[in-house]
């Protein structure tokens, strides 16, 4: 999705760098960088995928590799991983140096039997995955189990205006339903749109398939970088970063203990435009039960932000026990400044903390929801989750 010609006027560049004088999530060391990521800078991935190298597994066992063997990439693979299949879960290994099966995870998808009602967990070892890839419908039940959220990801840098439209730019596009991922991060290195740039966003990860759920895991863009599209979703202890509409999409989605980094530019002290916001929810009519619950969450980072936009008339979105930064701009939201939409949108807040989370000057529209009206929103019954997450089976 485009910001509008509206918004486009708000957002304004800054050459000059403010530090953050009340920054909750500081982006982690290992992406300090991130923002200004190209391939051509993180190429190495691309000459180990060219080159056919040979799987040993036993090789990962020998205590001591032959010094100056060319082979002895694979010695530092964790022994004993991924472990072996059961009854009801099978296993397939990537690993980008070739040191088992596959090395793109891509391929691995491509093995899944299709329509398979058994889980098949594609164990993913560390390393920066460079591809593009699509979960299809025909297959539910995978899970992608990587080794840390800083050490494991998928990442490409397609845009809107290089992938034929917003909802085609993910790095990572899921259609099945019961997918999960673990420990795993998705990414878009896309460079940050400049103010007014058009096609220029790019989304990290589409999620489009019901009951999917998140663990652990990273999700890397600027503008547009989660697209929680349709279904229902989980997301626990999950670092999410972006600048602008940056969790936009319909879906009825329980975000718990997650960590929200805005990288819009920082703003200076006392200057009131707009440069980000967190979520777009399109819920397009009160029929649909559809919109995006925070708990027990962080906002920091950059800019000044807002909760969310109204991307469609029906938006709904709560955040409760959420600790925000001052980034967030007093008034809190946006009707996407059409005021016909403030009888529709839903944006509830309870019981947020930090500077952020001051309601005094809310826009009006704003619900300071009450102990009794939170209660649909604040645990994973909101997302029907005893019929379908996995630590509910
Ligand atoms: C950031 O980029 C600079 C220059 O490209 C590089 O020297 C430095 O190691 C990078 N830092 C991190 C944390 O990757
Ligand atoms: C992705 O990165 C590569 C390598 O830097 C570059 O050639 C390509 O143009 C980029 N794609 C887009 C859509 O920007
Ligand atoms: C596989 O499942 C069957 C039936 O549930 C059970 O009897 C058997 O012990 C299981 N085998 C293993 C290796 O778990
Ligand atoms: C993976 O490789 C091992 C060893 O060659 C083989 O036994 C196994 O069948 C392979 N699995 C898949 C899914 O290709
Ligand atoms: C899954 O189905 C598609 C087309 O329906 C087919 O091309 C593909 O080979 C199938 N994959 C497997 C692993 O059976
Ligand atoms: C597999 O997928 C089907 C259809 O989405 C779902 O009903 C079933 O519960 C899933 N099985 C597992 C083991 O998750
Ligand atoms: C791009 O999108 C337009 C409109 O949706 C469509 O007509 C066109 O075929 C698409 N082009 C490609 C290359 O996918
Ligand atoms: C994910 O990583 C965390 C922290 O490294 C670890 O405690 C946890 O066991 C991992 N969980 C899974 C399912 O990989
Ligand atoms: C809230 O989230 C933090 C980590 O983000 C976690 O340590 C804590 O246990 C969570 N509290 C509850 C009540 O879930
Ligand atoms: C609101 O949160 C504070 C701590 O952040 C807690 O002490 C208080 O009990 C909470 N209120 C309700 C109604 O849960
Ligand atoms: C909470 O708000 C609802 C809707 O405005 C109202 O019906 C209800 O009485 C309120 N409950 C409490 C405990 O204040
Ligand atoms: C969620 O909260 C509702 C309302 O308090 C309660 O009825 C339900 O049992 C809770 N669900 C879970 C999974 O704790």
């Amino acid at each position: 999705m485009g910001p509008p010609s509206n918004l486009l006027s708000l957002l304004v560049a800054l050459a000059a760098v403010f530090a953050s004088l009340y920054l909750i999530n500081p982006i982690p060391q290992f992406l300090n960088n991130f923002t200004y990521f190209t391939l051509t800078a993180l190429s190495p991935a691309s000459a180990y995928l060219a080159k056919p190298l040979t799987w040993n597994f036993h090789r990962h066992h020998k205590k001591y590799p032959d010094n100056g063997n060319t082979d002895s990439i694979c010695d530092d693979f964790p022994p004993g991983t991924p472990p072996p299949d059961t009854n009801t879960t099978s296993y397939l290994c990537v690993d980008r140096k070739g040191c088992c099966n596959f090395t793109t995870v891509q391929a691995a998808v491509n093995a899944v039997p299709n329509l398979s009602v058994q889980r098949t967990i594609i164990w993913i070892n560390s390393g920066m995955y460079y591809e593009k890839v699509i979960v299809p419908k025909t297959k539910p039940n995978i899970t992608f189990q990587g080794q840390g959220y800083t050490s494991t990801a998928i990442a490409w840098n397609d845009t809107a205006l290089s992938a034929n439209g917003t909802f085609y730019s993910a790095s990572v596009q899921v259609f099945a339903s019961n997918f999960i991922a673990k420990n795993i991060s998705f990414m878009n290195l896309a460079p940050m749109p400049s103010p007014g740039a058009v096609g220029a966003q790019a989304v990290a990860i589409r999620v489009s398939g019901d009951q999917s759920e998140f663990r652990g895991c990273g999700f890397f863009g600027a503008q547009d970088t989660l697209h929680d599209d349709k279904g229902r979703h989980y997301f626990k202890d999950c670092y999410i970063q972006g600048s602008i509409d940056f969790i936009f999409g319909n879906a009825r989605s329980l975000y718990e203990n997650c960590q929200i980094v805005s990288i819009a530019n920082p703003v200076p002290v006392g200057q009131k435009s707009i440069n980000g916001a967190v979520t777009a929810h399109g819920r397009v009519s009160g029929d649909e039960n559809t919109g995006f619950a925070f708990v027990n969450s962080t906002i920091g980072g950059n800019g000044r932000i807002w909760l969310g936009r109204a991307w469609r008339p029906y938006s709904r979105v709560v955040f409760a026990f959420t600790l925000m930064s001052d980034i967030i701009a007093p008034e809190g939201w946006n009707d996407f400044n059409d005021p016909s939409r403030d009888q529709t949108i839903f944006y509830g807040e309870y019981n947020c903390s930090g500077p952020g989370a001051n309601t005094n000057l809310r826009a009006p529209y704003v619900q300071k929801l009450n102990d009794t009206q939170v209660l649909a929103f604040i645990n994973t019954t909101f997302i029907d989750g005893d019929q379908w997450l996995e630590t509910s089976k």
